[in-house]
């Protein structure tokens, strides 16, 4: 029988219970800490050092003295850096997967993917580093020539969270030092641990003390750290990915010093299965969107309408799909759903259950804490849901599938866009015309036509509405670590 043991790391010095702050390991400057549990079982893994206000200026200072070295090194230096990086986490892909499901819970499978995922990024920003062109602009007047240059934009603040501890971190530092930036993090602190290991693989890989700088700190101190960030005008960017709520907050609050921002928040996507579709295919995009993390992503199917000719088809293939699915530790053979990350997230998962079934909705499938106990969810699937409740206006963040049902394509439009979130949406369509006109329809950062999983380092990720600003991946993502400089140099002759 296989135990939390067998997720023992092969480099126990990955489990790091220090700061990272100049290049320094160290304690919160007041000596306080807090515990990192497994969510499967409540194994306390680690007690690492709850961060305040001295710890987060200290911070500011190594990242503005390493800044004003790395802004000088050329693109290629840069380069080889992040590639030697990611060559030390493929070196270390298993110990990292080993440590997102030990402090997060998900499967192997899925922390082996995720390592995959955020590494990719920092092998495509190796690359892409070198490709921060800027423009000569034809010249308007003789002898004056006109130039833009792309520049660093300083030192940037990043705070992540605990849905994908190792990846979202990674998309923010590869873009960040590929431009030339240096940065100051707040992991989420439910999971601090990938984040420091992330930060000391980068520091064996060459990339220079006081670059990346890790702070973790608890929920109660989180708004110190972040406050002293949000108020020093040396911090010229916050990247945020999370909720609606805490990005409208930093929002305001990075107004004072007019710092760039990047959002990335909450999504309430829809999920479309037009009667054209390859149900079986909509099924499989469902179960991978819906219940990928058990459902705490993002980018997870929240509202899926389904077209009254297909609405009891589907509902049964999908109930199907989702009772084969393998409720357990990340540990446990076979497991391919894990625990919800704590109790908050499970009481909001049966409060919009119990919300939708008050209302109406029938469940198909699951319906329930799942009889192991602790923050294990049953997958759910109920039919009926209206727009009435709950699971059709706020994110899940659980895994709990609610089908709604609709007469035409007009209608379908009419709710997918009825939400002030705007991340990601899905449809699962034949009809060539129908596929243009409904991608184009649809108000949101990005679309999944047949497809219910499409993110990828060499893509913009990114939503509009409420669901934030800015793209992480692809070329685009570079971007937004650079600011534009417009040089007009005239007496030329
Ligand atoms: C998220 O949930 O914020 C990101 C998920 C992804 O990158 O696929």
């Amino acid at each position: 029988m296989k135990t939390a043991a067998t997720l023992e790391l092969q480099r126990p010095d990955l489990i790091l219970e220090r700061a990272i702050v100049g290049g320094e390991r160290t304690g919160a400057a007041d000596g306080r800490t807090f515990e990192v549990t497994n969510p499967a079982d409540g194994a306390v893994l680690a007690t690492v050092p709850d961060c305040g206000a001295v710890d987060a200026a200290r911070a500011v200072d190594a990242a503005d003295r390493a800044f004003a070295l790395w802004r000088t090194t050329t693109a290629k230096e840069r380069a080889n850096v992040l590639k030697a990086w990611f060559a030390k986490l493929l070196e270390n892909k298993e110990d990292l997967a080993r440590l997102v499901s030990l402090e997060q819970g998900k499967p192997l499978a899925e922390s082996r993917n995720e390592v995959m995922y955020g590494s990719g990024f920092v092998e495509w920003f190796a690359e892409e580093g070198k490709r921060a062109y800027g423009e000569i602009i034809p010249e308007t007047v003789r002898g004056r020539k006109l130039l833009l240059l792309k520049e660093p934009v300083g030192i940037v603040a990043a705070i992540t969270p605990w849905n994908f501890p190792f990846a979202m971190l990674a998309r923010k530092l590869a873009p960040a030092l590929a431009a030339g930036c240096a940065v100051v993090s707040k992991p989420a602190e439910d999971t601090p641990l990938s984040a420091l290991a992330l930060a000391l693989l980068a520091e064996e890989a060459g990339v220079p003390a006081g670059l990346i700088n890790i702070l973790p700190a608890s929920r109660a101190r989180t708004p110190e750290v972040v406050g002293v960030w949000l108020k020093d005008d040396r911090v010229r960017k916050i990247t945020f990915t999370g909720s609606t709520v805490v990005g409208k907050h930093l929002m305001r609050e990075a107004a004072g010093t007019l710092k760039r921002v990047s959002l990335e928040l909450g999504g309430n996507a829809p999920f479309i299965v037009f009667d054209d579709a390859d149900l079986d295919r909509a099924v499989e995009g469902l179960m991978a969107s819906k219940f990928r993390n058990a459902g705490q992503t993002c980018v997870s199917a929240n509202r899926i309408l389904v077209q009254e000719g297909v609405f009891d088809a589907f509902g049964q293939k999908l109930a199907e799909a989702v009772k084969t699915l393998k409720i357990g530790a990340a540990w446990e053979e076979g497991a391919n759903q894990g625990p919800l990350i704590n109790d908050r997230a499970v009481a909001k998962a049966e409060q919009h259950l119990a919300d939708a079934v008050s209302k109406g909705a029938r469940v198909l499938a699951g319906g329930s804490r799942h009889s192991r106990g602790g923050t294990f969810f049953q997958p759910t699937v109920v039919a009926g849901a209206t727009v009435d409740m709950q699971c059709a206006n706020e994110e899940t963040f659980g895994p709990i599938a609610p089908l709604f049902r609709f007469k035409d394509e007009e209608d379908a439009i009419r709710l997918a866009n009825a939400t002030q979130f705007g991340l990601i949406a899905y449809f699962y369509a034949r009809d060539l015309g129908r596929v243009w006109r409904v991608a184009q329809a649809l108000e949101c950062g990005m679309v999944g036509v047949n497809e219910g999983l499409i993110s990828t380092e060499v893509a913009p990720f990114g939503g509009t509405k409420e669901s934030g600003f800015g793209s992480e991946g692809g070329r685009q993502g570079l971007d937004e670590y650079l600011n534009l400089k417009y040089v007009a140099m005239g007496g030329l002759g």
